[in-house]
């Protein structure tokens, strides 16, 4: 598996990631999109609206569906009225648990700092627990707490083993809800603190980025950034059925940033304060949530696998009944095999009909569907239910690069190489003359030309051929396309693949329906 500290590394080498506003120090939670990276990110983005919307058949019923369905789109703004928030319930409820060390200042989500209590092992003696010192540790980039813990507490966990171990082995075991105590608080020793008992009780910490609008910064000028595209799509559920005349069932999709104060963004882009989501909201009548659920749940779940992830790499998780929030009466998650640790790609949620009727209810609006076709008034009007698929574009990104990462040989000589399929890959081939003369850069840049318009490529004449291979197999160029000797007489070029290096000899007036077919494919 490959580490996080080789996949930032190629990130910044290659110009798929920076930090935000780098020359400054950066900018914690925030992360700007270089060159390769924006080209793949929009690829993403791109295969997830024309695979969900775009080019989806309101006609026949893809495989798995319960019937046929429509989809459409929309753009919501990011600014709305702050009584959107209110009755989706983030205003109130948007909270994640934090804690404070008063000592160094760092702020932490209480759910991801762990205390752990040390225990001496020695062959023959019984187990014995040190908890008059308890220590607290965060999981950081691709490290476990427990890694962390050894890590940062390294000095005092020697001295606790030369004083008291007599030759026993140290191991530790988490104290769970150690935080809530304040006995315990007292006792646990922070992250780089000096002193024990220096963390606060766990606060209820609202997540939402707070604005003014307008001139005035008083109450009444108060906005939110969205936290989540999801609820532009709610509050237009009665204009996207008036106007786009779709009948139940039928989805509307989005693609956006969100904001969300995280106490600790951390893992890269994985948690940021600043991500784009792709979600839908599929409508259907009360009594078919549940064969809905089960498709969108496997549609999103094989959405991944056909874009190349490996299915072993991917985990469909379906949420236990105490996991689930009071009104959703399904959810699951797609998890991905992050280098450090299983975690949530997308949500998948069985909504039922809060989401309407709280927006119903607040602004006084009839969001009731009218059936037509219903035999009895009662039946006519009713709120829809609905199946959220809630996919974040950054978490996708990462777990398409960190499945696509390979180190292997090539001619004897190791190379990296991003196995991304080629609808992602940022650039899709790459035009090079053999050498700078005869001809050929001119032929070349003959050949780029006849791709313009169709294809992202790039021209490079600069170096070895074998080095030029290289540079494009870490950029994840699936082809590589090389005007040589041959190409002057015989109008045809090499294409060299990315994955397992093969040539194959390709007419040019060919090349662009030859390079097509393998994208699609
Ligand atoms: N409308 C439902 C909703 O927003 P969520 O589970 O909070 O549900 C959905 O978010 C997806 O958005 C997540 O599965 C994840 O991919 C992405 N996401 C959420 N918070 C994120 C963050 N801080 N950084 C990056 N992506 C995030």
């Amino acid at each position: 598996m490959v580490s996080m500290e080789k996949i930032v590394s190629l990130c910044k080498r290659r110009g798929f990631v920076f930090p935000s506003s780098e020359i400054y120090g950066g900018l914690n939670g925030s992360w700007d999109y270089g060159p390769l990276g924006v080209e793949l990110k929009r690829n993403v983005k791109e295969a997830w609206w024309q695979d969900m919307i775009a080019q989806h058949d309101e006609v026949e019923a893809p495989p798995g569906a319960p019937g046929a369905f429509d989809m459409v789109g929309l753009d919501s703004a990011l600014l709305m009225n702050p009584r959107v928030w209110e009755a989706s319930g983030h205003v109130g409820g948007f909270n994640d648990p934090m804690v404070d060390c008063r000592e160094t200042k760092v702020r932490y989500r209480a759910d991801q700092l762990v205390v752990f209590a040390v225990a001496l092992e020695g062959p023959g003696e019984p187990r014995e627990v040190v908890d008059d010192v308890l220590f607290a540790a965060p999981g950081e980039l691709g490290k476990t707490p427990e890694d962390e813990l050894l890590a940062v507490h390294k000095k005092r966990i020697a001295a606790i083993e030369r004083g008291r171990g007599r030759g026993r082995r140290v191991t530790i075991e988490p104290r769970p809800d150690a935080l809530r105590a304040e006995a315990e608080r007292r006792k646990t020793l922070a992250p780089g603190a000096t002193e024990p008992g220096t963390l606060t009780a766990p606060r209820a910490f609202n997540l939402m980025f707070k604005t003014h609008v307008g001139a005035l910064e008083d109450h009444s000028s108060v906005a939110y950034l969205r936290p989540e595209t999801a609820q532009g799509i709610f509050v237009n559920f009665r204009n996207v059925v008036d106007t786009a005349r779709v009948k139940l069932p039928f989805g509307i999709g989005q693609i956006g940033k969100a904001f969300r104060n995280e106490i600790n963004p951390r893992n890269f882009t994985f948690r940021s304060r600043e991500f784009e989501q792709m979600e839908i909201e599929f409508f259907c009548a009360p009594s078919e949530a549940a064969a809905w659920y089960a498709y969108w749940r496997d549609r999103r779940f094989r959405w991944y696998v056909e874009l190349g992830i490996r299915s072993d790499s991917l985990r469909l998780r379906e949420h236990g009944r105490d996991e689930l929030a009071h009104y959703a009466a399904a959810c699951a998650d797609v998890e991905y095999a992050f280098p450090f640790g299983l975690s949530e790609l997308e949500g998948v949620a069985n909504r039922a009909d809060f989401d309407l009727r709280q927006h119903m209810q607040a602004s006084g609006k009839d969001l009731r569907y009218f059936d037509d076709q219903a035999a009895t008034e009662e039946a006519r009007r009713f709120l829809p239910h609905v199946i959220e698929p809630s996919a974040g574009v950054d978490r996708a990104t990462l777990a398409f690069l960190c499945d696509a990462y390979a180190e292997d040989e090539v001619g004897g000589e190791p190379r990296t190489v991003l196995k991304l399929h080629p609808r992602l890959a940022p650039v899709k081939a790459a035009v090079f003359p053999l050498v700078k003369k005869e001809g050929m850069p001119e032929k070349a840049r003959t050949v780029r030309a006849t791709l313009k318009g169709r294809f992202k490529t790039i021209y490079d004449e600069k170096g070895a051929i074998g080095r030029r291979y290289r540079r494009q197999d870490e950029a994840g160029t699936p082809f590589c396309i090389t005007i040589d000797g041959e190409s002057m007489t015989s109008d045809t070029v090499t294409v060299r693949e990315r994955d397992d290096c093969a040539q194959t000899r390709v007419s040019i007036g060919a090349l662009a329906q030859y390079l097509a077919d393998r994208i699609e494919a």
